[in-house]
Formats: C-alpha cells, structure tokens, sequence
C-alpha cells in the first residue's frame, strides 16, 4: 500500500508508517510521535524560526509561535489545535493559510517545497494520534508538453481512462487549462486530485489543495472537466514533471455522473453582491463572447445564465469555478483577459489600468466567498 507521505518521509517515519500499514494500533507516546518531533525539529521548526517569528512569537498578531513547553507543542496546541488538520492534513491552515494571497499581503508566505514539509510533518502528528491516514493512488508522472497533454489512468486499473489538461509555461510557474477526465468503460469516480510538482525527487504538492472538495463521477465514453478546468501553480519550475494523487479513484459502480465538474460543498455564498458588483463588469467586457456567442468561449466559461435575474445563484456558481479563493489574483477570470499574462485568449484588456480596474471591482465579491 502506497501512502502519501511515504514518499516523502525519512527512513524513520517509513517504518512507522509501515507498522501501521500492517493494522498495529500506534501508540501516541511512541514511535510515530518521535518520528513526529523529528520531522517538526529538522523540517519545520527552521522555516517559522526564519521566516515567521518575527510576527508570530511576541507580537499582536497571532502567536502560533509561543513554545508551550516546546515550540511543536504551542503549534499544535495554539487555539484548540486549528492550525493543523489530523482528519486531512493537506488542509492544515498552518501550511495552506501561510501560501494563501490573503497571508502574503499582511505577511511572509512559504515557498511551495517548504508547504509540503509541514504537510508531512501534520501527516505524522495525525498518525501519532492514532489516525490512519486515507491510502493514497498517486498517477504515473509526466513531463508537460505545451499544448495537450494526458496521464494515463490505465496505470491505475482504470483502463481507458485518461486525464487531459492544456499546459502553458508562465515566467516562475505553470498555467494548466481545460483539464478533464475521459471515461474508459466502467466510467470512472475520482475524488480530491492533487497535482504534484516534482522538484528532482521531491513531490510538492499543490500548497493550496484546489481541487480538494472535487468528487467526479464521469460515465463512460465521457469527458467532464475537472472543477472550473484551470490551475495556476507560482514559484515552481516552469518545466518540472507532474503527476496526480487521488484520495479515491475508482469505476464509476452506478454513481450518476457529476455536474459542475465534481465540485461539492456548495456554491456561492455571496449572490447578491455577486450581482452588484461582478455582473457589471463581466457584462461590459466578457458576455459578448461568453454568453452563447462564441461556442468555444461558452464552453470553456459559460456566462449564459448572468442576464437573468432569476438564475444569480447558477451564474456566479459558474463564475466561482474559475476563481482561485486562496490565490485570486491566480485566478483563470483574472488570468484570460490580463494583457502580458503570456497567455493566448482571443480578448485581453488594453492597458494594465483597465485590466486593473475590472479586477478591483471583482476582489470584494471573491474576498467574501472565500471569507470562513
Ligand atoms: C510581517 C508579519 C508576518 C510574517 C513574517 C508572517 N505572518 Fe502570519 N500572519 C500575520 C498577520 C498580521 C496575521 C493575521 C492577519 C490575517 O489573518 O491575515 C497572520 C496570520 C497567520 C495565520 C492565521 C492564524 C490564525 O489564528 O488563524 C497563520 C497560520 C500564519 N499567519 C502563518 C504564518 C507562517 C507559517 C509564516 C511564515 C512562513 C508567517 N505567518 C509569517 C503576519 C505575519
Ligand atoms: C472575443 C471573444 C472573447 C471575449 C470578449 C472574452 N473571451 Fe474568454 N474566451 C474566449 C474563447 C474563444 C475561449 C476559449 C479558449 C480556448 O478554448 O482555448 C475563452 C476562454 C476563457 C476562459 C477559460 C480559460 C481557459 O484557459 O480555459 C476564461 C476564464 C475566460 N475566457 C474569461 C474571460 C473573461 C473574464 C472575459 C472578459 C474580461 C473574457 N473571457 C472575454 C473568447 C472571449
């Protein structure tokens, strides 16, 4: 059984791991949380000392960083144990807050690499609390091609079934559109794709889990986007390997397929101020193309439902898919229409003002979707 962390972690946590691997019950004060304390002290500990300190330990911002006796413990006690997620520790706000835009404007955010430690180290803490970590699959790894590229899923069992995406090279990243799913027979479940980014053999994955609230279910013969279709990945290696990790990736066993791209957990939160101030400038600039006009501009984000007044919660649920939350200004709404973006889309605004304008009349409805 392949585990996330386990190609991740040192020798010492991989033999932990493969205790519980066999169904031990791992003892809290034992090896796992030893293992634990050293991926904290070695991995860890360093960066919030370098780069978090300064704010976090005596000043009124949040002090995570208080050492209760040790630092690791005031970590994973600070404020009932918020910071970490033992149940899902790619979502610990400790390493998804700290590479969000929000985190970057009042602070100093992680590089991606440094993200992937404290999810390692949460991953450890969680088996040290005698929780089994959710097996993960991980994908074959490919090396991106600008243009059309795809990962076979027969790897997996899933014969047939392959996951496509558009790569194009951004200055310090990588810009991923139209990514879908293909169904083989037997059509195909996927739930919480991660991309990983691999740095020589250092998995990093994606620091803020954007597609983890997708469960897909594609019927045969098939293709469904996966989410909104679109990734931006900063301050990784513009032509690095990638590859997947699924929580589940299975037939489809008579699931109905998905709507909206898998995504689950809701859609918008913010209608009405969707409508106030998001409507104006989509339908200023976007809906000539976007609402039914240009076949493939619809496809790929279709605004057909933002002139009716009786479909705001549809329209803006179509709008949030191509709105990265944590990272707005990542956002493929932002991203397509921005002049120099190096991106090709058959519209771009034509001064760095304009395009600045439309995205500040934006921000305040994405603020309040991505608010808690
Ligand atoms: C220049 C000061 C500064 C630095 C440096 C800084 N932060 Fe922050 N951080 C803040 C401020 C201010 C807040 C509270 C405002 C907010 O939530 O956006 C905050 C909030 C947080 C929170 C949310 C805490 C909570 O109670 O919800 C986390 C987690 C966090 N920072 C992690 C980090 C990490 C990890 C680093 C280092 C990689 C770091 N910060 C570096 C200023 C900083
Ligand atoms: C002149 C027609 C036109 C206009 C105006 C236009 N678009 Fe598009 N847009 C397209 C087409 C065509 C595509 C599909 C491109 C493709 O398939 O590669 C597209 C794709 C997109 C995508 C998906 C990007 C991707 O990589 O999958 C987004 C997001 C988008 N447009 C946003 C906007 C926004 C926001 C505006 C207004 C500011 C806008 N578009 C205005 C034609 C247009």
């Amino acid at each position: 059984m392949r585990r996330l962390s386990m190609v991740r972690l040192s020798a010492v946590a991989l033999t932990v791991l493969a205790v519980a691997c066999t169904g031990e019950i791992v003892d809290p004060s034992g090896d796992a949380a030893k293992a634990a304390a050293a991926a904290f002290k070695s991995d860890v500990e360093p960066t919030l000392t370098a780069k978090c300190g300064v704010c976090h330990t005596g000043t009124a911002f949040p002090q995570f960083m208080r050492p209760d006796p040790t630092l690791r413990e005031g970590v994973l006690k600070f404020d009932g144990g918020k910071l970490l997620n033992l149940d899902d520790p790619q979502q610990s706000r400790l390493a998804v807050y700290a590479s969000s835009q929000a985190h970057a404007m009042v602070g100093t955010n992680y590089q991606p690499a440094e993200a992937a430690k404290v999810v390692a180290w949460a991953e450890l803490e969680a088996l040290a609390a005698g929780k089994m970590p959710a097996p993960t699959i991980e994908s074959p790894i490919i090396t991106p091609v600008v243009g059309e590229n795809t990962i076979d899923l027969g790897a997996l069992g899933l014969t047939g079934t392959t996951f496509k995406f558009d790569y194009q090279p951004l200055a310090t990243g990588m810009y991923l559109s139209r990514i879908s799913v293909t169904a083989g027979s037997g059509g195909v479940r996927l739930t919480h794709p991660l991309f990983v980014v691999w740095d020589g053999n250092n998995p990093v994955p994606d620091p803020i889990d954007r597609f983890g609230d997708i469960d897909l279910t594609v019927a045969e013969m098939t293709t469904s986007s996966v989410g909104g279709g679109t990734a931006v990945f900063v301050d990784v290696p513009p032509t690095a390997p990638l590859s997947l990790y699924f929580k589940a990736a299975t037939f489809a066993n008579g699931m109905p397929p998905s709507t909206d791209g898998g995504t689950t957990g809701g859609g918008c939160k913010a209608v009405a101020q969707f409508t106030a101030v998001v409507r104006g400038p989509l339908t200023a600039s976007c809906t000539s193309c976007h609402a039914g006009g240009n076949g493939g501009a619809t496809a790929a984000t279709d605004m057909t439902k933002l002139a009716d007044d009786a479909q705001q919660m549809a329209a803006c649920a179509q709008i949030l898919s191509r709105v990265s939350k944590l990272t707005p200004d990542q956002s493929a709404l932002f991203v397509a229409a921005q002049p120099n973006s190096g991106l090709n889309h058959p519209f771009k605004f034509p001064s760095d003002t304009e395009f600045q304008a439309f995205k500040s009349a934006i921000l305040p409805w994405i603020t309040a979707e991505a608010a808690p």
